[in-house]
């Protein structure tokens, strides 16, 4: 069986938190490593300018976006690494699945829809108040992304399906309309890594602003894991793990060994202090590592631009000559361009065309005959027939010279057919 491709990305708005770690990059580095799949990994800056007009906060996340992935040991080799934006042959199959996806199909999409609805709770008259078209047409980039790969499974949030939907229909379309170019993509949700919480409980989330930045520093990274929500239960008071976001995000990182040894902990009643300063010491442990190289690439960002270039090339090497086959199946050529299954259909047409003529002529011939028919007959109940065929022709000879030019035509044809009808008598 040929690798199934697994593609994902992040749109660079944010600095990465552990939510992302945990619940995107981290099954996605797994996945890389495993030799069943092609990977396709990348920084959705175009979809940034979606949802946020900073250019300093874009550009900032898409160098730390980059050197997150780096920094997690993301082995470009295995993985193809690229910034969306590299590959302009991503927006350019942009506009042509635009041209075939209904504008329905778009006001339905949950983005759109809770934009319109917060103006309608505002009593906003103007439904579409501050939406912009890019808003409203990003599932069809978002689809453009995975269809450019022709990837079978997106790893996403549950935000994302109803997208992967959408561009599993897009593709439908445009397959059907021209040629089966396009895999209908699937959507994957893992629905653990759905539940990673953050300061107050809630899903850790940039608009909940509850996130601890993956390599915040040290001492950060201690003050935020203070500031996690715990209960009134004092020290020594048994404690439930599964109710505690400090156990959550401690067994996340931690073996099934580590995990026990702490839940036995919360069951003996440790104190919140100090189940705080155990997830802050064991998170830094596990961080310090990749914290570091982090830095050392946001230091080094010719190299990240490097890597991010060379990934543009692998990515290019298939989308380039992908495209250039989507553009024809749409009717975009070279002006010289002639297609072998259209030299196929166009002999096609020309065989058909001449049955179609065959058929033209026999109709012809019948009316004809219709006309003469009463002549034939004459002739046939003759008995000397040979005699009788010969006065019919030379009566019709007669009537063709004597007639003016479109009744001579005419005639001239029923003349003719008289000619090949009594051939055996002439
Ligand atoms: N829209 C996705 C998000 O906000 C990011 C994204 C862009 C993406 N293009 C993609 C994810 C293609 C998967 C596949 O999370």
């Amino acid at each position: 069986m040929s690798k199934q491709t697994v593609l994902t990305g992040i749109t660079t708005t944010g600095t990465p938190h552990l939510g992302n770690y945990l619940g995107a990059i981290k099954p996605a580095i797994e996945a890389s490593e495993n030799p069943a799949f092609d990977s396709f990994f990348f920084l959705a800056d175009y979809h940034a300018l979606i949802k946020c007009h900073e250019p300093e906060r874009v550009a900032r996340s898409t160098r730390e976006i980059a050197a997150t992935w780096l920094a997690l040991g993301l082995d470009t080799d295995k993985a193809t690494f690229y910034r969306q934006t590299d590959i302009p042959e991503i927006t350019e199959l942009t506009w042509l699945l635009t041209c075939h996806t209904s504008k329905g199909l778009m006001n339905r999409a949950h983005a759109y829809k809770a934009a319109v609805d917060a103006n309608r709770d505002a009593g906003n008259d103007d439904l579409d108040d501050g939406i912009t078209m890019g808003l409203f047409s990003y599932p069809i980039l978002m689809a453009a992304d995975i269809l450019m790969f022709n990837a079978d499974i997106i790893p996403v949030g549950k935000d994302q399906i109803q997208h992967i939907e959408m561009a599993r229909d897009i593709a439908g379309r445009f397959n059907h309309s021209y040629q089966p170019l396009f895999n209908l993509p699937q959507a994957q949700v893992d629905e653990e890594t759905q539940l990673i919480p953050g300061l107050d409980g809630r899903k850790m989330s940039k608009s909940y602003d509850n996130t601890i930045p993956l390599f915040c520093s040290r001492d950060e990274l201690r003050s935020l894991i203070n500031k996690i929500k715990t209960d009134l239960r004092a020290p020594g008071e048994p404690k439930d793990p599964d109710d505690s976001t400090l156990y959550q995000l401690y067994s996340l990182f931690a073996t099934a060994a580590e995990r026990a040894q702490m839940r036995q902990r919360f069951l003996d009643g440790i104190a919140w202090g100090e189940a705080k300063t155990e997830l802050f010491e064991f998170l830094d442990a596990k961080l310090t590592a990749p914290r570091q190289r982090y830095n050392e690439l946001l230091s080094d960002l010719g190299y990240v631009e490097q890597v991010l270039h060379k990934g543009a090339e692998k990515a290019r090497a298939l989308a380039i000559p992908f495209l250039e086959q989507i553009r024809i199946a749409a009717g975009i050529r070279p002006l010289t361009y002639v297609a072998p299954q259209v030299e196929k259909s166009a002999a096609k047409k020309e065989e058909k065309s001449a049955e179609e003529l065959a058929r033209i002529e026999e109709g012809r011939r019948r009316a004809i005959l219709k006309q003469v028919q009463g002549l034939i007959d004459r002739v046939h109940l003759a008995p000397n027939k040979a005699e009788e065929a010969q006065t019919v022709v030379a009566e019709k000879t007669a009537e063709v010279e004597g007639l003016k030019k479109r009744a001579r035509e005419r005639a001239q044809n029923e003349l003719d057919l008289l000619r090949e009808e009594l051939a055996a008598y002439l």
